[in-house]
């Protein structure tokens, strides 16, 4: 063999290493923690499960936060539909029972009247009674003893290590309050840096809010923790407000479609018994919305984001009117803030496709 043809075969062979390392890339499935105020089913639920049950997805851990739920609740509601999903061996690491401010909660009701109200009058954790532990919040939703448990480190300290672990892997879901995160930010800044993107449901850029006029529920909630880490520099962030949010209309076709879908899944009866599946038993013409399961969504497909616009954001974390609002600047924006992507539109009609998919609901 001459040298030209055996330097031809050498490329040859270093370009055939290329391409399989190329694809072995591909195929590297994308790293994601769930930070989230867990509820059952609708939304926060169905949001963990899509990730859970995604063939391209590693969910590495769930971290919960008091919220939607207090923080003793989202635990135990967590392990429960991961059990359910056949997904026992996802880490779930229980984190803040309250937003940064102190003693905001004893004053959240008195708040909102002094601010007005938007138009859903929920008051998340702090309208609802506080359980002594998760393992109480699970025996009273149950009725019987958790097969599985927490891990034994906070969710903050979880965060941290699972990031450090993972340099550049990782993909944040925040579906909830951004206390976990902010306080993972300020013990370990060295994190930043190392986060590939965090994805949140937070916010309302373009229209009113749903807990104050001016603010979005996770937001209004710790508007200091949503300032923390909307003003890091991370590498990519993504924001799927109200404005994409109450684009994408839960409606009672969808859910007779879901129950036929889930067959005799356990969290069928969780759907069926949660506010939003009596809703629409009572009454077929309710409607409702599924925030949060979009941000699986569009991490599990980033091409059902149909439109979007880059923006640098900022969170309002000065008490008033305002606070807790977010705030979209497209140029002129106020020093420290960061150009993120504000999702306006999805593609609902694969989306609700991917909620229906056979695959997530064989146990
Ligand atoms: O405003 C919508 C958000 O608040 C979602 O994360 C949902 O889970 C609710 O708690
Ligand atoms: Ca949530």
């Amino acid at each position: 063999m001459n040298t030209v043809s055996l330097k031809s075969l050498l490329l040859a062979f270093l370009a055939l290493l290329f391409v399989m390392q190329e694809s072995a890339y591909a195929k590297e499935k994308e790293k994601v923690l769930l930070d989230s105020d867990m509820v059952e089913a609708f939304d926060d639920g169905f949001a963990m499960l899509l990730l859970a049950k995604s063939p391209n997805i590693d969910l590495v851990g769930v971290t919960t936060l008091s919220g939607n739920s207090w923080v003793e609740q989202g635990t135990a509601w967590a392990l429960r539909q991961l059990e359910d999903a056949g997904r026992a061996s996802v880490p779930v690491a229980a984190g803040l029972e309250y937003p940064l401010r102190p003693n905001r909660h004893e004053l959240f009701e008195l708040e909102r009247k002094f601010v007005g109200r938007g138009h859903d009058l929920w008051t998340g954790s702090f309208g609802l009674e506080k359980p002594a532990s998760w393992q109480a919040a699970y025996e009273k939703s149950y009725g019987c003893k958790p097969k599985l448990k927490p891990v034994d480190k906070h969710a903050v300290n979880f965060i941290i290590d699972t990031i450090r672990a993972n340099p550049g892997k990782i993909t944040i879901a925040a579906i909830g309050p951004c206390g976990n995160l902010a306080m993972a930010i300020r013990m370990a800044p060295d994190i930043v840096p190392l986060i590939k993107r965090v994805v949140y449901m937070g916010g309302s850029f373009f229209q009113p809010g749903n807990t104050t006029p001016a603010a979005e529920f996770n937001w209004y909630f710790d508007p200091e923790a949503a300032r923390i880490v909307v003003r890091s520099p991370l590498k990519e962030q993504i924001v799927l407000g109200l404005d994409v949010c109450e684009k994408v209309i839960f409606r009672r076709e969808h859910y007779d479609r879901l129950m036929k879908s889930m067959g005799n899944h356990p969290m069928r009866k969780m759907l069926q018994t949660s506010f939003a599946g009596q809703s629409f038993e009572k009454d077929a013409s309710f409607t409702f919305y599924v925030w949060d399961v979009l941000v699986s969504a569009v991490i599990i497909d980033p091409s059902l984001i149909t439109e979007s616009v880059e923006s640098y954001v900022d969170v309002n974390d000065q008490p008033g009117l305002s606070y807790g609002q977010s705030l979209s600047y497209p140029e002129l924006a106020p020093v420290g803030a960061q150009k993120m992507r504000i999702v306006t539109k999805v593609d609902s009609e694969r989306f609700w496709q991917m909620l229906n998919a056979p695959e997530l609901w064989q146990q």
